[in-house]
């Protein structure tokens, strides 16, 4: 088993650019099943969830080449199942988006449970109750979720949460079905909009996506044949943020997209943390003391659930009390006991933790619970005093690509060990 070793307290200095968004691209994926052909999709980040998904198409008889460490060539012509029950598909929350499009291909999908990350319960009955509003029978027996449809007709669908799977899944099966859907209370996050760019691309007819009303007009063929890039990684991009302030150092983060990272950087500068914003790049310096704040995650564009963990690392620096506000997910503070083990001193009361600072971390054998707790475990390794020793490591692989080779060329002292 793989494990990460962080000796701490180096700042963090340099450019780091930033891969692909992997929860763009593990939708985008499996969306080119709706395409009769194939296509090229580049800036894909090189991380497990990815080559997970490969092989999942790969089983239902899809044709994929690596053309590079980026790119993919997919064919699907060839897709003769509408049956994904590959043993892989439990390990990840995102197989869900098969039913949506091997639903829209086919009128039919057999889809095992999806698994993922333990944030309390992950219900998926919106998915559902959008593929039922356009005709679909949906039934889950023996683990896997059996949709059939005669026909999926166009319906308006209001999601009673706002939910990104559910917003995705939903788009999948309506841009071949008879007429017109509308999502309304649509979730807005970045790799929303990168989907229905995707599927547009493909010649789907998408409006208002990265708004709370999305209107899908069905369309018989997507055709195939084009190249598509994917916007960068919010959450990666957040973390190597998160981590240049955390070790007090000066980091240039390349390639991405300074609207998405709004809501971090306006937390930042309340930190009294120093933020520069360019064109398509941020520089986050920060020498002087951190200030507690309140932060509460919401739904895009507020504050990402994705970036609570690293960003309660973080906190242990900050002068005074801070709280953070978990508004997404039910239960997303299990890693606290880990970094407190370091440490920390962090109580957690139903959906809040409260983070008593400055405190100075010292390091510790902790375990990544899960990928974005992985990132917390990382964060506070690279500001504690002495050695961090990770486990666990293969959900940090699920979702950043080349992280501690990124982390050295910034002068951090991570290794990763067998
Ligand atoms: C996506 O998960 C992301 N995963 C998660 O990122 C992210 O935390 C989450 O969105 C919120 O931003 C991927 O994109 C693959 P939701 P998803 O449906 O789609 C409730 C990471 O670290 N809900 O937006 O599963 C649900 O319980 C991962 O990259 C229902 O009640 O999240 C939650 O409270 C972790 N019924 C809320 O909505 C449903 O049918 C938001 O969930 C669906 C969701």
């Amino acid at each position: 088993m793989e494990k990460l070793v962080i000796h701490g307290q180096k700042r963090l200095k340099g450019e780091v650019t930033v891969s692909g968004a992997k929860n763009a691209a593990v939708a985008i994926i499996p969306a080119t099943i709706l395409s009769d052909g194939d296509c090229t999709i580049e800036n894909i980040p090189d991380i497990l969830d990815v080559s997970i998904l490969k092989d999942i198409l790969t089983d239902l008889g899809s044709n994929i080449k690596k053309l590079n460490d980026s790119s993919l060539y997919i064919d699907n012509s060839n897709i003769n199942s509408f049956t994904a029950t590959n043993k892989q598909i439990g390990k990840l929350r995102a197989s869900y988006y098969l039913m949506g499009a091997l639903l829209g291909r086919f009128n039919k999908a057999v889809v095992t449970f999806p698994g993922g990350c333990d944030f309390g319960v992950r219900p998926i009955d919106q998915h559902i109750k959008g593929f039922e509003a356009l005709g679909a029978k949906v039934e889950i027996e023996h683990g896997k979720v059996i949709i059939t449809a005669q026909k999926l007709v166009g319906a308006p669908v209001y999601l009673d949460v706002v939910s990104v799977g559910a917003t995705i899944n939903i788009m999948l099966a309506a841009v071949k079905a008879e007429g017109v859907t509308t999502i309304e209370n649509a979730a807005k996050e970045p790799h929303i909009v990168d989907v229905a760019n995707f599927l547009n691309a493909m010649g789907a007819d998408i409006k208002g996506a990265g708004t709370d009303v999305i209107k899908i007009r069905g369309k018989k063929h997507l055709k195939g044949g084009h190249t598509y890039t994917i916007i960068p990684d919010q959450i990666e991009a957040g973390t190597y943020m998160i981590a240049a302030a955390a070790t007090k150092g000066d980091v240039l983060v390349k390639n991405v997209i300074p609207k998405h990272m709004e809501s971090l950087t306006a937390k930042l500068q309340e930190m009294n943390v120093k933020v520069d914003v360019f064109d398509d790049s941020i520089r986050v310096y920060s020498r002087d003391k951190i200030q507690k704040v309140n932060i509460k995650t919401l739904p895009y564009p507020g504050f990402p659930t994705d970036l609570q963990p690293p960003i309660t690392s973080l906190l242990c620096r900050a002068e005074g009390t801070s709280t953070i506000t978990e508004g997404v997910w039910d239960n997303r503070f299990q890693y606290v006991d880990e970094l407190k083990r370091m440490g920390a001193k962090i109580k957690v009361e139903g959906r809040m933790a409260v983070i008593e600072g400055p405190v100075r971390l010292t390091g510790a054998p902790v375990r990544a619970m899960d990928l974005r707790a992985g990132a917390a475990m990382v964060v506070a390794g690279l500001m504690a005093r002495g050695e961090t020793v990770i486990s666990n490591i293969s959900y940090i692989d699920r979702g950043y690509e080349r992280l501690e080779e990124k982390l050295r060329a910034l002068g951090a002292d991570v290794e990763r060990i067998k």
